[in-house]
């Protein structure tokens, strides 16, 4: 045990928070870097109504790093210091720097999505059809605009797809005719379906799916869900939700560390858990 009275807390603050893979994945890293006297990470559940009083005590007791996971990530953002540009847009802080006891806001949610996807294709002018228009969707359409990617926003609630579109100057589209879905180089699950316990159902119909796209799920529990299964005996690449959790947690690794993440190891932690 090289944890010493000097080694920075990192920790995520969630409600639940016991299913989180981020501890494993972080922890290994800082083995994998020979800085686990350095760095720890733990997990805190907390309670929507006591992110303030989280965040005091982050403050008081000089941790290091607050990972947010769902419902905090909005929360959170009133009570720090300084909120980087990129979150400000997104509207959502997942990580947090304590800075020499300054606690500025970052999102990297946004690179769980643009990296994996970057890793087999590019996303210039690529069009991209998103599925959700919630808290997650944000971070994906705003990190498929930056890379210039035409996006198109489809949700169960059309209004909130509108509102979505209109906000970061993209398209709504209402999916009536399904067949539209094969003129989509890539498709991007932000819903909640097919996880459980909807795991038997998929967002929108596996039909029009062909192999030339690329079917990217946010969803991780189950690992590979009902939607990419489908995607994937149609013939379309797909990636899974892990690997979005991976590449947030990669660039969160660097803002904590100030050093290059370790992938693979941070990566195998992940796959051995599933
Ligand atoms: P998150 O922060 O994880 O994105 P959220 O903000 O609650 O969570 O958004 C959930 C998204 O999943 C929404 O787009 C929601 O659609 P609605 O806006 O119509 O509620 C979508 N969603 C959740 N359950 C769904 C279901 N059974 N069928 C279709 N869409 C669903």
């Amino acid at each position: 045990m090289k944890i010493s009275a000097k080694t920075k807390t990192c920790l995520i603050i969630g409600d639940p928070v016991e299913h989180s893979l981020s501890p494993a994945m972080h922890n290994a890293g800082y083995l994998a870097l020979g800085i686990d006297d350095q760095f720890v990470f733990l997990g805190a559940k907390v309670r929507v109504e006591d992110v303030g009083a989280a965040v005091q005590s982050m403050r008081k007791m000089g941790i290091h790093g607050l990972t947010c996971t769902i419902p905090h990530k909005v929360e959170v953002m009133k009570y720090l210091d300084e909120i980087d540009e990129t979150a400000r847009k997104i509207g959502a802080v997942n990580t947090v720097l304590n800075k020499n006891g300054k606690l500025i806001g970052f999102n990297t949610d946004w690179l769980g999505v643009v990296i994996p996807l970057e890793k087999i294709t590019t996303l210039l002018d690529k069009k991209v059809l998103v599925l959700g228009a919630g808290g997650a969707a944000r971070a994906v359409v705003f990190g498929l605009l930056k890379r210039g990617s035409k996006v198109s926003i489809f949700n169960r609630t059309k209004q909130k797809a509108i509102d979505l579109a209109k906000e970061f100057n993209c398209q709504e589209i209402d999916l009536n005719v399904e067949s539209e879905i094969s003129n989509f180089d890539i498709i991007i699950n932000t819903t909640s379906v097919g996880m459980k316990p909807l795991e038997n159902e998929t967002p929108i119909s596996t039909e029009f799916i062909h192999g030339r796209q690329i079917v990217f799920d946010t969803v991780y529990v189950p690992f590979e869900t009902r939607f990419l299964k489908e995607a994937k005996k149609r013939g379309a690449k797909i990636i899974n939700g892990i690997e979005m959790l991976l590449y947030q947690g990669t660039a969160q690794f660097e803002i904590y560390t100030g050093q290059k993440a370790p992938e693979e190891a941070m990566k195998r932690v992940l796959y051995e858990k599933n």
